[in-house]
């Protein structure tokens, strides 16, 4: 044994490569098994010449531990590369990701909300299942009240004090309870309503209502921020106008409506030939909402505003049936990019 002969040693181990981890278990058995280089040449050393013991002892221990670090080295990569690799078959094209995209009506609905929120409305939102109080009593509809038949309401069978909203306005109250002005929130959400489903009519849709309350608040102010919202959401021509109306939670209360974005005012059949289409009703708080939120009448004012989503997203997208958006047919759905 000589020092040529293991320095050949140390260059086959730095060279040696693995292609599975068969091939690495016979490494190691060759050089550090029972029966191995090593022991071989640890049985050699013995009967070196003195004069060069101690070089070989160096050489053969170096041997030693770069066959143990190429192990280990070639167990950690080496061994998980193999079964990763087994069954990859690199001429198969690749597959390809298919990237959801949001429902249009989420798209609008945030449109909408980003409007408000970059005028200091905070989004609340609130439970789908409701009580009588908050869905109707709190909001001056009191039980046998006319008003209570504009909102076809789904109640529970068990318990008629239980329905599913007709208006996110319960959110509104539940807010109200709990928070001293100035209150500035919109809550947008699903709400239902026990109707006959048509292309231009849902028992599902989504609203948004917007709330604000602080002192000296007036129409002007409710005038200005849906004025605002209109030419934001809807493009600077859009032309607006004000109709009264009736809702028992406002009082003076108003409906709005908003050039026909399809025929721009001329007549077509969106528009009913009117030129105009409905988009939200509003009003100043009545005070008595405000007094059943504890709320001081005196001292606070307030305007309301309720939207629907889907007719916006209609004339948006000049989409001319309702249905479409509940039916979550996957070839209407890809239509629509949002970032
Ligand atoms: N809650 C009413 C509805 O759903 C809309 C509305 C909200 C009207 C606020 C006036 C003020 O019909």
């Amino acid at each position: 044994m000589d020092s040529v002969e293991i320095e050949a040693l140390l260059t086959e181990i730095s060279s040696f490569q693995a292609s599975s981890a068969a091939e690495v278990e016979e490494f190691r058995v060759r050089f550090l098994g029972k029966k191995g280089v090593l022991r071989e040449l640890f049985a050699k050393l013995k009967e070196a010449d003195a004069s060069s013991k101690r070089e070989l002892g160096l050489l053969i221990n170096k041997v030693k531990e770069s066959a143990e670090q190429k192990i280990t080295a070639l167990s950690n990569y080496g061994a998980d590369e193999d079964s990763l690799f087994e069954d990859l078959d690199p001429t198969l094209p690749g597959s390809t990701h298919h990237l959801g995209t949001r429902h249009p009506i989420s798209i609008v609905k945030n449109r909408m909300c980003e409007i408000f929120e970059r005028i200091g409305f905070k989004i609340s939102e609130g439970p789908e299942i409701e009580t009588d109080w908050y869905n109707f009593s709190a909001l001056n509809i009191p039980e046998d009240h006319p008003a209570r038949d504009m909102q076809d309401t789904f109640f529970l069978q068990t318990d008629p004090d239980i329905l599913l909203r007709t208006h996110t306005s319960p959110q509104q109250i539940r807010v109200m309870e709990s928070t001293e002005p100035p209150i500035r929130i919109i809550c947008p959400g699903r709400v239902y309503r026990n109707e006959t489903i048509s292309a231009r009519a849902h028992c599902i849709f989504h609203q948004i209502e917007g709330l604000y309350i602080d002192e000296n608040v007036s129409f002007a102010d409710l005038k200005h921020t849906l004025f605002h919202f209109t030419k934001e959401m809807f493009g600077e021509e859009t032309k607006t106008r004000f109709r009264p109306s009736y809702f028992p939670f406002t009082e003076p209360s108003a409906e709005m409506d908003i050039s026909c974005l399809i025929c721009k005012g001329k007549g077509c059949s969106v528009c009913k030939n009117s030129g105009w289409v409905e988009i939200l009703g509003c009003g100043m708080v009545d005070p008595t909402v405000l007094e059943n939120c504890k709320i001081d009448s005196k001292k606070y004012a307030g305007f309301a505003f309720g939207l629907g989503v889907e007719r916006p997203a209609m004339l948006t997208y000049r989409i001319n049936d309702i249905r479409l958006f509940f039916e979550n047919d996957i070839r209407f759905l890809k239509q629509f990019q949002s970032a």
